[in-house]
Parts: structure tokens; sequence; C-alpha cells
């Protein structure tokens, strides 16, 4: 099966050995809410801990849009053992003219440091260079995030540099580390998950 940019964000379901990956429904918001409502989860990224489970249902009912327009969107992580949803990984941002995209995540703080999202994110990477003509996957985290940049090492990634101040977050401007895989460096089948 294969993605070109006109249905790229349509995400199927994909799986790895102890994740299913699937699209977000309005059912899963009490499980966003139970995560996204820690400010040790929303501390480097762009959203602020959500406080109410409305937060959490709208932000459900943005994904039902952005899947339906095609839109940059996000898969919802689901444990495999417990059948809760942990977290989410997708398609922050999508630049058709270059055929790069940068992906983003975020996990439940009680699931940290069991190499769960380095599977989910190598399945990620594998899915979009075996599935779509992306050629550059991004990926970017605050320097004072260094948890982050290990994901992305753990996954083939390489560090290209610091970029200083580049994103506003919480009332402060961070330096923020890029790193990126290119197709040309991606060998089927080589990332375990
Ligand atoms: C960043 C995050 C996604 C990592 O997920 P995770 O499932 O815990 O990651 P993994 O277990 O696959 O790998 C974490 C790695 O970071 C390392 N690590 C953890 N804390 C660290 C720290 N303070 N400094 C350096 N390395 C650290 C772990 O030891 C592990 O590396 P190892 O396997 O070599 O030992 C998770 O902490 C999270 O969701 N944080 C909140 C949201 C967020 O920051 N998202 C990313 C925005 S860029």
């Amino acid at each position: 099966m294969f993605f070109s940019s006109s249905n790229m964000f349509c995400l199927p379901e994909i799986e790895t050995k102890r994740l299913l990956l699937r699209r977000i429904r309005s059912s899963d918001a009490q499980d966003i809410f139970m995560y996204s409502k820690d400010p040790e989860v929303a501390k480097y990224v762009l959203w602020r801990a959500q406080t109410s489970l409305r937060e959490a249902k709208d932000y459900c009912r943005f994904m039902a849009r952005q899947y339906r327009l095609d839109e940059p969107s996000s898969w919802g992580i689901v444990d495999k053992d417990s059948g809760h949803l942990i977290g989410t990984i997708g398609y922050m941002s999508y630049d058709t003219d270059n055929s790069s995209t940068e992906l983003g995540y975020s996990l439940a703080h009680w699931k940290w440091n069991q190499g769960l999202m380095t599977e989910a994110l190598k399945r990620v990477i594998d899915y979009t260079f075996d599935a779509t003509n992306i050629n550059r996957i991004e990926a970017q985290h605050e320097t004072e995030n260094p948890a982050s940049g290990r994901v992305m090492e753990k996954c083939g990634m390489k560090k290209e540099g610091i970029l200083r101040q580049r994103l506003y977050n919480k009332g402060r401007y961070v330096d923020v580390c890029l790193y990126s895989i290119l197709r040309s460096e991606y060998k089927k089948g080589s990332l375990k998950f």
C-alpha cells in the first residue's frame, strides 16, 4: 500500500510487539486527559497541561478533523496489555515541495523509560518510508529534554545541530536540537520493533 501526498494522513493501523498505533477516537478522551493533565508531560511540548476533560475531547475532535481533511495528524498509542491509550505520535507538519515531514510524540509519565516511544518511533519511521513518498523525516526537542533526543538517536536519526531560541514555549525562548533521517539512510527491515 503506498500513499501519495493526497491521502497520506489517513493513518492505517500499525503495530509493534507491545503497541497498537491507531487513529484517535472520541472515546479516547478520558485516557488522553489522564496523562495530559500532568505538567511533567507537557513541560517540553507546545501544548499546556490539560485542566479539564473537555480539552481532551476538543483534541479528539481536532484529530477527527485532521483525518477528514487529510492534514497532518497523529496516531494514538495503545498499550496492547491494558487496551488503554497511553500517548500519541504523528506528523506535526508536511512540506509538499520538499517531501519532508516533522514528527512529534508524547507518552504517559508512568510509561517512561521502558523503550516504548523508541518502539513507536521506529515503527512510524518504517511506515513513513515504506508507504509514503517522504524523503526526509525531522524531529526536534528542547535541549533541556535529552530523553527525547535519545529516542531519536536510538531510531537511527542523526543530530544536525542546535537552533538557538527557535521556539517560544510557556513564556521562554528555548534552544532546540534538530534531528533527521533520510530515505537514502533508511534500510527496509533494519529497524526492529
Ligand atoms: C521523551 C519521551 C517521549 C521518551 O519516551 P520513552 O518511552 O520514555 O523513551 P524510551 O524509553 O524509548 O527511551 C528513553 C531514553 O532516554 C534516556 N533518558 C531518560 N531520561 C534522560 C535524561 N534526563 N537524560 C538523558 N537521557 C535520558 C533513557 O535512559 C533512554 O535511553 P536508553 O535506552 O539508552 O537508556 C517521554 O519522556 C515523554 O513523552 N515526555 C513528555 C513529552 C515529550 O517531551 N515529548 C517529546 C517532545 S520533543
